[in-house]
Order: C-alpha cells, then structure tokens, then sequence
C-alpha cells in the first residue's frame, strides 16, 4: 500500500514488527524480499555466498558474459580470486579508487566508457563488489547507461551490507554536498556475504556499526540490548553470527523501503544522524570521516534536538551516547564551523519547500520527523558535540 494511503500508526508498526532477535547462528542464507516500484527483488544474506555467486546471479538471468564488474583495489586485493569466473576470459574488471572522495561524476564518466568500450547493451549487468561508494557509483552509471541496465549489488562492507545497497539510491557527491546527484535505481539482486566482513579494517567495521545502531533508534531498542550486550562477541566479526545481525537492518530496511521507496515520507527515518553527518563529511571534503563515523556524531547531535525538546530522556540519551562511545574514538570537530555546517545543511536533500525534514529519536525505537528545527536548536546541537 503507497505509504500516503496508510494511517501513520499502521507505517510505525510496520517498522517496529521489522526486528528479529541477532544473536542466532545464522547458517543458511537468509532471503529477504523488497518491493520496488519496477519489480521486487531479494536480498540474500548469510556466510559463504560469494562461492555461489555465478549461480546466484544466473537465477535473475544474469551469464558473466554480459557483465561488468566494478570493484576498488583493496577488495580486489582480497576477495577477486574468488570472483574471478565472473570476468574470466581475458577481461578484467573496472576498478574506481577506493574511498568517499571516488564518489564523482568523473569516476562515472569513466565507468562509461568501460561499458561502452565493452560493447555491454542493454542486456547487460553491472555488478558492484565493493563498499558503500563502489555501490552508489556503480549503481548510478547502470542507472543512466543506455537509459538503465540491471545492477546486482556484492556489498563487501557492514555499512553497504546493512544499509547502501539495499533499497536502490544511487549517485555521487558534489563540492556543494553530499550525494546531490543520483537516482533510484532498484537492484536485480543483493547478495551479502557476512564472510567478506572478517578481512574488514576495524575503523570500516566499527563505521558500519554505528548505522546498525541508527537501526536500534529509529526502530528497536531490542536490536540496541542485542548490541550492547553481544558487543565484544560483534568485534569477532564471526560470519555466521554478524549474519543474523545483517539480516535483522535488511529486513528492516526491506519494510521501509517496499513501503516508501522513493523517500516520500517513512523512508526519511532512515536518515537519522544524517543531517548533520553530511555536512560534517562536505566540511571535511570527505577525508575525515567514515561515513558511519560521520553519522555516528549526527546522532548524538539529533539526541541532542530531541532531549531538549522532551522527546528523549537524558537517561536514553546517555545510553545512546555510552553506546557510540563505546566503539572507540572519533575524529575531532572542534576546528569545524557550526556556521559553514549550516550553510551545508540548508542545501541538504532533506530540505523541501524551503523546511528541512529532520528526524528526531522519540524515545529509543521510535522516530519522529519534524520540519520546524531552528537554527539555534541545530546550534546547540552541534555545539554539544564539540564543534565550534
Ligand atoms: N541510507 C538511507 C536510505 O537508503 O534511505
């Protein structure tokens, strides 16, 4: 049912009925399905899938013949051997710099010419094998090569795993912003395979960690208990166990996006932490911070917002923060304007009509979006998390 048509109460629920205890084994994948306007599509999530990946792909018509991987060296480096039937024959794959700041037209440009020098029509696949940034610049050039060919989404990170490859944005960053331009482009399939997780840098781990937390806020505190008590087994990063919790934000993020995929409404939820995120990651030109670290302090900045507006208790708030803390250390922001951040924020994708759409905690497991927060109240907030 289009989200308009749907009572607010009944939205709210779909969302908290979305949490599934993590702390299983979790041994065969999981298969979670998400409707998309054009066709829904599954998301596979489990230990091991990328063994299977030429089958799994044949499954939504896919041959390795027509299809261009895109990678980053470092995933190369790791995990290509184990893709490399999917571009045997000579081929190689295209491979983007690694990292937010890759995240250009340019780089686009590139994966252009890939596709066209290859001769890829309209039959053929993009497949990203890569993090958040792989993912949203793939998916954008298969979004807008020959006016759109199918994307299989290969996330090899936490917070691509949980999060970015999962309900279809696609697009690159601009000087003035963080993804300002790109499309929805939904994928044929996003295979997610938890075993990619253990060769992951502890600071991209923890960074997709804190987006696994946006989940606990928005919509379970069960899923916050799950990570505050399971937390050292978590850092193991032990595939069969990380699956369940990769499982619980995908089926999460599943129900938000079948119900709201192009952001009309309950999708916002999703960008908790991510107002202020952004603009600390343009003020920073995206050398700074992880993206999840950059949310990470957004969030702490929206508890802010929402305890001084009674919505969230200090006791909730410091839970929060106790939790975030807990992860280890962020960058600093205390050389950073609030001035130029507000600048920033008020060219954000969540502004419309002139409001800005801002998601505030309401409790813990509960979200509210309001289009009234002032300036002085983004002041306090990011004042509170040390900026200056
Ligand atoms: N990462 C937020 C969204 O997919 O809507």
């Amino acid at each position: 049912m289009p989200l308009p048509m749907m009572r607010k109460s009944a939205a709210i629920r779909a969302l908290t009925l979305a949490c599934y205890p993590t702390s299983d084994i979790v041994t065969s994948p999981v298969r979670i399905t998400v409707r998309s306007e054009r066709a829904s599509y599954q998301v596979l999530v489990g230990p091991g899938l990328l063994g299977r990946l030429v089958s799994l792909i044949k499954d939504v018509a896919v041959t390795p013949e027509t299809t261009l991987v895109v990678t980053c060296p470092p995933v190369w480096r790791l995990h290509g051997r184990r893709v490399r039937s999917l571009v045997g024959g000579g081929r190689r794959p295209a491979i983007i710099p690694d990292g937010e700041r890759a995240k250009t037209l340019r780089t686009v440009e590139y994966l252009y010419d890939e596709l066209a020098g290859r001769g890829l029509d309209r039959s053929g696949t993009v497949v990203a094998f890569g993090g958040g940034v792989v993912g949203d610049v793939a998916g954008f050039a298969a979004a807008t090569y020959l006016r759109g060919i199918r994307v299989v989404q290969v996330p090899t990170t936490l917070l691509a795993q949980v999060d970015s490859a999962v309900g279809g944005k696609t697009g690159v960053n601009l000087a003035a912003g963080k993804n300002l331009v790109g499309g929805f482009h939904a994928p044929a399939l996003v295979i997610c395979d938890t075993e990619l997780l253990a060769t992951l840098p502890r600071r991209e781990f923890r960074s997709g960690l804190y987006e696994v937390i946006k989940y606990g806020v928005i919509a379970s505190r069960p899923l916050l208990r799950e990570v505050e008590r399971d937390l050292p087994t978590i850092l193991q990063c032990r595939p069969g166990a990380l699956a369940g919790l990769v499982a619980t934000c995908c089926r999460l993020k599943a129900r938000v996006v079948s119900l709201d995929e192009r952001e009309s409404g309950l999708r916002r939820v999703l960008n908790f932490g991510h107002t202020v995120g952004h603009a600390l990651e343009a003020l920073t030109r995206y050398r700074r911070f992880r993206h999840g670290e950059a949310v990470a302090l957004g969030m702490l900045a929206a508890a802010h917002v929402s305890m001084a507006r009674g919505m969230l208790t200090s006791a909730d708030g410091a839970r929060l923060e106790a939790l975030i803390r807990r992860l280890g250390g962020l960058p600093r922001v205390d050389d950073l304007g609030v001035s130029a951040a507000l600048r920033l924020i008020a060219r954000d994708k969540k502004v419309a009509g002139g409001r800005l759409h801002f998601v505030l905690a309401r409790g813990l497991g509960a979200t509210a979006i309001v289009p009234d927060v002032s300036r002085q109240e983004l002041t306090a907030a990011m004042r509170s998390i040390g900026m200056k």
